[in-house]
């Protein structure tokens, strides 16, 4: 079953999905908490970072996974997602770097690097919780639109919709990664937890869509449906706006 928590903005959006992390952190100090990046989860991430430094939490036993990362940049470059996650929470919190991982957007040979970040994810067992944004697209990860649900950690193609919505962080479109390397929905679904987050007007529709909709890998978020796991969906009441008028028993 879904839960869902709908806040007033995404400021309390942000501290809802936060507490929720903590209170699993908590409770298991070597948890595997599954991270995402772009805008959504800054909030989010910002008061981790506050709760670590108020000592209500702390991350030096957990393990971080990432969903995602472009492909060509290097982790050094101010957009890659290496660089999202240090100059947005790790550097600010007391996890050990040795227990973060990334998929490598610059290795030698990329389908290798698919092949090793499955391995990592394999050695390290059960996510606990993994955190999904999503995108106007319904993308979940970078698992884009297609005719099927990827299974394991893959090469993809950004469709030109993610592109767009992505150049906003780059100075022109052009310089806006192509491809990515993404964990499959496949291993996204088998985390304990999954903890969605969604806040502004522009991802009402999609939410909706794909929590109440039909379950197509043309909106690969929608396969959230048949989660066997604990699922909570938290939101700012913009992004819930669709869900608050069609399906309010749910709230
Ligand atoms: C990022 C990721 C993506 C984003 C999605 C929403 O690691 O996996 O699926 O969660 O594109 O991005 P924002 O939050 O920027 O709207």
């Amino acid at each position: 079953m879904i839960k869902y928590i709908c806040a007033k903005d995404e400021y309390e959006a942000g501290s809802c999905a936060a507490r929720i992390f903590a209170e699993i952190i908590n409770s298991k100090s070597d948890a595997v908490i599954g991270l995402a990046t772009g805008s959504t989860p800054l909030k989010m991430y910002a008061k981790l970072v506050e709760m670590c430094k108020n000592s209500e939490i702390s991350f030096k036993n957990v393990i971080s996974v990432n969903l995602d990362e472009y492909i060509g940049l290097q982790p050094s470059h101010d957009q890659s997602y290496a660089y999202f996650m240090r100059e947005n929470l790790f550097k600010h919190i007391d996890i050990n770097p040795d227990n973060t991982f990334i998929p490598n957007g610059v290795s030698q040979d990329d389908l290798s690097e698919c092949d090793r970040y499955n391995n990592v994810l394999e050695k390290i067992g059960g996510v606990d919780v993994q955190l999904l944004g999503i995108g106007h697209n319904g993308h979940i990860a970078f698992n884009e639109p297609n005719s099927f649900f990827t299974k394991d950690t893959s090469i993809v193609d950004l469709s030109e919709s993610t592109i767009n919505a992505n150049s906003r962080f780059f100075i022109s479109k052009n310089d806006v990664p192509r491809r990515a390397i993404s964990m499959g929905i496949g291993r996204i679904l088998r985390s304990k937890r999954i903890l969605l987050l969604a806040t502004g007007e522009s991802k009402a529709k999609i939410l909706e869509e794909s929590l109440f909709g039909r379950i197509t890998p043309q909106i690969p978020a929608s396969i959230l449906q048949f989660y066997q796991g604990e699922m909570i969906v938290v939101g700012d009441k913009a992004a819930f706006s669709e869900i608050i008028k069609n399906h309010p028993e749910v709230l």
